[in-house]
């Protein structure tokens, strides 16, 4: 420990409300690790819807100050006495609270080793959504294998689209010029009247779409909030389509280590092999973060964003 900074820069809020509570603090002090924890000294961060909601307090903060951030990637600073499986110098990527600053003490659950053959900045990009993407993919719809899926892709811009289909979206809709929910019954006419399953990430403003679009016996995945959340709503209208509803979340799903370790393992081998790619739109420095975080709410492009947060360490 006695190489370790005393303080650290921090983006933190010590109230909910607009990018404004949002602080980059320069003398946060660097935790040092409990008996059962790593302190890891971040290299990157990601920057994903989940940090508005912590801002504007739809999901609540354990306590103020905040520090934002929910995965990052960098390097095993200093160990616990009782950890075993993580020493100093390791390279790994984790999610957990407190990750947009420079070094984040943590419980090592969700912490994994990442192999060397993933270039910089792509575990930190891609550990949240892509456990996210590939365990709701298999647990909360149980698709077993995507070959012969047909994806239909809704974005508000044709930049975003355009990245879906180089994803492998096969049908495109533009949901600023087009009316969605009546494009997607048309491109379904033929195949079942409707898709057999909704993923959808915005919430409130396409929730009723969502059962529109969806066939009967189909599922509803409804697995975020970025319009707001879905209001209460009476179960009786999933029945004339006898309809399957679920509101996930991804810890639910990994909430054993052999759960996190697996799927975990699964997206690292899919990025080296290319089945995955991670776009990164950008990176920011921490100083950066309200600015990225109205940019994030309404993002021009796709792709994954990053702070960078040790750019300065010690300086
Ligand atoms: N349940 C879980 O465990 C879990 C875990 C991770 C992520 N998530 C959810 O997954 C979703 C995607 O997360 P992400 O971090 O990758 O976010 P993201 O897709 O980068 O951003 C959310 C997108 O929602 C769209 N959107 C539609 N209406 C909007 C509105 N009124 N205000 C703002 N955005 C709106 C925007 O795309 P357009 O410009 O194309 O409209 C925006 O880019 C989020 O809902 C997040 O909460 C859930």
């Amino acid at each position: 420990m006695s190489s370790l900074p005393k303080t650290q820069r921090s983006v933190r809020i010590n109230a909910y409300g607009g990018v404004d509570v949002i602080k980059v603090v320069t003398d946060a002090l660097v935790p040092s690790p409990a008996d059962n924890e790593v302190l890891v000294k971040n290299t990157y961060a990601g920057l994903n819807f989940i940090d508005t909601y912590s801002r504007t307090g739809l999901y609540p903060a354990p306590s103020f100050p905040h520090t934002l951030g929910r995965e990052a990637e960098g390097t095993i600073a200093a160990v616990g006495k009782s950890v075993q499986n993580f020493k100093v110098g390791d390279r790994v990527a984790y999610l957990g609270i407190g990750a947009q600053q420079e070094y984040t003490a943590l419980d090592p659950f969700y912490v994994a080793h990442v192999p060397p053959a993933i270039p910089e900045g792509v575990a930190a990009a891609g550990i949240l959504q892509g456990l996210t993407a590939l365990a709701f993919a298999r647990e909360s719809y149980e698709i077993k294998n995507a070959i012969g899926a047909h994806v239909i892709a809704t974005a508000s811009n044709d930049q975003k689209l355009a990245i879906a289909q180089e994803h492998g979206a096969e049908f495109l809709i533009n949901y600023s010029t087009q009316d969605w929910v009546a494009e997607v019954k048309k491109i379904t006419k033929d195949a079942g009247g409707g898709v057999a399953a909704v993923f959808d990430g915005v919430g409130k403003d396409t929730f009723d779409g969502d059962l529109e679009v969806v066939r009967r016996k189909g599922t509803v995945v409804s697995l975020g909030n970025a319009s707001g959340a879905v209001p209460p709503f009476a179960i009786a209208r999933l029945s004339p389509k006898n309809l399957k509803l679920l509101r996930p979340q991804l810890f639910a799903y990994i909430a054993e280590r052999r759960e996190f370790e697996a799927y975990t393992r699964e997206i690292f081998d899919w990025i080296i092999e290319g089945r995955v790619k991670v776009n990164i739109h950008k990176a920011y420095p921490l100083e950066e973060v309200a600015q990225a975080q109205t940019v994030t709410a309404h993002p021009p492009h796709g792709g994954a964003w990053l702070t960078h947060g040790a750019t300065t360490l010690g300086s």
